[in-house]
């Protein structure tokens, strides 16, 4: 593992720039900003502000990185509704990403263009962080998510991994599989053929990882050690008739844990609809409120480690 901190002043904008001694450094100081007293977390973003600019709806994202940098000590300025900016008037990403270059230490950018972080990381003199970008990728979401796996079961090699859901559309599936090639895993991928994932942006990953596909969970269940569901995301749907036909398709309840492994870990990135039933929440299956909270808690050490040399 680097013992220097490579992410000094650095663009997070894709999960693919990150190899596993970066992640792995990145989960040894989520650890150590746990263990650090209130005073001196309050130093590491101190006097600092983050800037955030959502153009798609966020919960956990945006709420996460602000409450990272105020228990850093630092500050959060942001728009979360484009119609209450002047985007609302026709304002570029461009015009807008200077404007909040000049107010903030470091910028959280949520759009639903591919491509969009990259480009604000080339305008900007301030580190981009994508908080998704289009249904390209969520890099800090696959990097609390493998955060989460590796707490959760203390190891990440040698786990089976099933995703299930929207894999077409959903970016934080292609950005957990980019993370997850890092490790020597088996990926289930489980999805009806009209939201198979994009052939196209794994097939350098295929070649190199054990990736298996199928359209039924019940196939895959009892393998598993590890279960990632995604929401089926009527928004993204060209077609909403082609949404209607796949929506509610899968659905995690008590009766397909009865042919789970008993240790089966249950993920979701959020939000959620239905496709998990609320009598799992309180199994000891059901981790994803916890890797919800521990995205607050990577979200710090990555801040720290973007707005200081030496952090740790
Ligand atoms: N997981 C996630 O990105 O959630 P939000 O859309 O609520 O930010």
């Amino acid at each position: 593992m680097p013992s220097k901190n490579h992410f000094f002043g650095k663009d997070i904008v894709s999960i693919r720039d990150f190899s596993k001694d970066d992640l792995e450094f990145i989960f040894d100081s989520t650890d150590k900003v746990q263990q650090l007293k209130p005073e001196e977390k309050s130093e590491l973003g101190k006097g600092r502000t983050l800037g955030y600019i959502f153009y798609e709806p966020s919960t956990r994202t945006r709420m996460s990185f602000e409450a990272a940098m105020a228990s850093l000590g630092g500050s959060s300025i942001g728009i979360f509704d484009s119609k209450f900016s002047s985007i609302e008037k026709g304002e570029s990403l461009a015009d807008t990403i200077r404007i909040i270059d000049l107010y903030s230490d470091v910028i959280v950018l949520r759009h639903s263009r591919d491509g969009s972080s990259r480009y604000a990381a080339e305008l900007s003199s301030n580190p981009i962080i994508n908080a998704g970008s289009g249904s390209e990728e969520h890099p800090t979401q696959a990097m609390l998510d493998l955060y989460t796996i590796f707490k959760e079961k203390g190891r990440i090699d040698n786990l089976n991994v099933g995703i299930v859901g929207d894999l077409k559309y959903g970016r934080t599936v292609y950005s957990l599989l980019y993370g997850l090639k890092n490790y020597n895993v088996n990926v289930y991928l489980v999805s009806p053929p009209s939201l198979a994932i994009r052939k196209e942006s794994i097939f350098e990953y295929e070649a190199i990882m054990n990736i298996m596909h199928y359209n039924y969970l019940d196939d895959v269940i009892p393998h598993l050690d590890v279960l990632y569901v995604t929401r089926i995301q009527k928004e993204r749907f060209p077609d909403i008739q082609e949404y209607e036909k796949v929506k509610g398709i899968y659905r995690i309840d008590e009766k397909l844990l009865d042919i789970a492994k008993t240790d089966l870990s249950i993920m979701h990135p959020l939000p959620r609809l239905d496709e998990i039933s609320h009598k799992i929440d309180n199994t000891k299956n059901a981790i994803y409120f916890k890797q919800a909270a521990y995205g607050k808690e990577l979200r710090s050490a990555l801040l720290a480690l973007i707005l200081n040399e030496n952090p740790f």
